[in-house]
Parts: structure tokens; sequence; C-alpha cells
């Protein structure tokens, strides 16, 4: 009995033994004979910024002389009744007010037409007038392409002149047409125009400021 447990305790400190020796060497080998281990490697710090600049990218410039900024702010509705009260001409330039009263001029190319063209233009997410308002859709879209300058002004504004009485620029008096009724009075939706809805005016930057030589 007593030589059993003297074998298992034997076994024991045996096994405790030899532990320790293992724990020595993995601790002689690694750091020496020393109390003060470091030998981990050290953690890098990480910056969320690169610190690198890409080879491609140039160091920041300050801005060149022509580009300043000289656009004007205008109500999209202001600027597009500007250029109807103006005519609606193609190509010359056409006088037109910023939202904070100083002389700006603008073009059709330049700033009306995206007005029609473009998408996410009235609002987040729109759809440019000419998706309903082009030469194959017209028929149900009260026979108006938007789609070029030609077009607009064909037929009076209408693919079939005899579509609906007069011409969507009200014979360039703007507060009688129906482009002023329709974007001053109803909110765009996904199958057309809706009285139900909010209309979709917005500001943004357009034309050019005309310089006004000082008194
Ligand atoms: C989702 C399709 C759709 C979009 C987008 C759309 N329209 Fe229309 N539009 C219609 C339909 C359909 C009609 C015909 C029904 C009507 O006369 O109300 C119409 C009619 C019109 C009319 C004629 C109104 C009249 O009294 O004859 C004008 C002007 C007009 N749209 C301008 C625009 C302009 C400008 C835009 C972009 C800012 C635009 N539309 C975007 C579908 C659309």
């Amino acid at each position: 009995m007593t030589d059993i447990r003297k074998m298992i305790y034997g076994a024991l400190l045996g096994f405790l033994f030899v532990l320790a020796v293992w724990f020595s060497i993995v601790y002689i080998s690694a750091c020496g004979m020393t109390f003060t281990c470091h030998k981990a490697v050290p953690i890098i710090e990480r910056t969320p910024i690169p610190t690198l600049i890409p080879a491609g990218q140039s160091a920041a410039q300050p801005p060149a002389a022509s580009g300043v900024f000289n656009k004007c702010e205008v109500s999209a509705v202001e600027l597009i009744g500007a250029w109807v009260s103006a005519g609606s001409p193609e190509t010359d330039p056409f006088p037109f007010t910023d939202a904070h009263g100083a002389p700006c001029e603008g073009t059709y190319a330049q700033d009306v037409q995206q007005l029609f063209v473009e998408n996410s233009m009235w609002y987040a997410g729109a759809i440019g007038c000419v998706s309903c308002h082009n030469s194959e859709l017209s028929a149900r879209s009260g026979g108006l392409d938007l789609t070029s300058y030609e077009a607009m002004h064909m037929g009076a504004g209408r693919a079939d002149a005899s579509a609906k009485g007069s011409d969507i620029f009200g014979e360039g008096v703007w507060n009688r047409s129906s482009l002023y009724t329709i974007l001053t009075t109803q909110g765009m939706t996904s199958t057309g125009h809706s009285a139900d809805i909010a209309p979709n005016d917005f500001t943004f930057y357009a034309g050019a400021a005309v310089e006004t030589p000082e008194p």
C-alpha cells in the first residue's frame, strides 16, 4: 500500500521536475540568463491614413488664376424662365439674375439643357425629363420631345403641334407657358406630373457672373 503511494508521489514529483526543466530551457533559450525578457516583436502602429502619397498624385496645387469660380447661384425654374423670356436662344447668351440679385449670363448648351437631359437633377434619383419626353414616348408625354433644341422647338415645342394648345414656351411669356405651369405647380412622379406633389425646384450653380464696370 505505502509502496503504491510512494510510486504515485514519485511520478507526480518527477513530472513537475521535468516540466520545470522544460520551461527553464525554453526561457533561457529565448531570453538568456536575464530576468528582463523583452524579446517579443514590437507591435506595429498602424495609422488609418495612408502615409505614402500615391505616385500619380501631385501635391496640392493652388487654384489656377484662370479657374476662378464665378458661377451664379440660381433656382432651376428661374434659370429656365430667364431663358424663355429671352426668346429661348439656341447659342446666344441670355441674361439672368442670381439668387443674390447679381447680374449673370448663361447659355442653353451650358446651363439649360442639362436641366432637361440629366438624371438626378431635380431631386436625388429623379429620371431626366427626356426619359419620358423623347421622340419615342412623346405621344404619351404631352407630345413633347425635350431631347434637343430642335425637337423642343419643332411644332412650337411639340412633335405634334396640334397635340395641345399653345407652345410650351408661352410664345416667350414665361408665366403663361405650360413649362412654367408644370414646373411651378406640379411635382414629378414616376409616371408624369402630379399636382398632389410639391414642385421640385432647386438652386444650383450655373452661368457666369457678368463683370460690372467700376462706377
Ligand atoms: C415620368 C415621365 C415624365 C417625366 C420624367 C417628365 N414628364 Fe413632363 N409629362 C409627362 C406626361 C405623361 C405628360 C403629359 C400629361 C400632362 O400633360 O400632364 C407630360 C407633360 C409635360 C408638359 C406639357 C404640359 C402641358 O400642359 O401640355 C411639359 C411642359 C412637361 N411635361 C415638362 C417636363 C419637364 C420640363 C420635365 C423635367 C423637368 C418633365 N416634363 C419630366 C411625363 C413626364
